[in-house]
């Protein structure tokens, strides 16, 4: 589970937009889901586009699956769309907010061409959700 940039303000960040789940909440919850699901799920967190793209490259050949919320990266970065494209297992992308009716900048994702899908506008379940699916995908399925 990536997530990318402000997201660690989760909880302060525009609760109008964000609701008032922390980061460590929602990674809390996907832990308890993945042991449900019986998959294991590792969370990071970054402000740095760099630093996303280090640990995508440092998973190569150790996960089944990524779920990512690129935050702000997902509408510009070439670079992290081609680090998942190169990262050879399925792609998940998650937002909490519904792009979608938001500005109009935030309708294009870099990310969604090279994504297995996309779920958006269910706040923490839009990763519980993205988790679900990345443990089918991994089972194969
Ligand atoms: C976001 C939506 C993005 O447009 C925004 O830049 C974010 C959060 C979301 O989860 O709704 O930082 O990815």
């Amino acid at each position: 589970m990536l997530h990318g940039p402000n997201l660690n303000l989760l909880g302060d960040r525009e609760p109008e937009i964000y609701g008032r789940i922390t980061l460590a909440e929602i990674d809390r919850r996907l832990t308890a889901l993945a042991a449900e699901l019986g998959v294991h799920v590792e969370t990071f967190q970054s402000n740095h586009e760099g630093e996303l793209i280090d640990r995508i490259q440092s998973a190569r050949g150790r996960i089944s699956a990524i779920v990512v919320n690129a935050a702000g990266y997902t509408h510009t970065s070439v670079a992290l769309r081609d680090a998942l494209a190169a990262s050879g297992v399925p792609v998940i992308e998650v937002h909490l907010s519904n792009v979608h009716r938001r500005e109009r900048f935030r309708h294009r994702s870099l990310i969604a061409g090279i994504a297995t899908g996309q779920i958006c506008g269910f706040g923490v379940d839009s990763y519980l959700l993205g988790l679900r699916a990345a443990a089918a995908l991994a089972a194969g399925g």
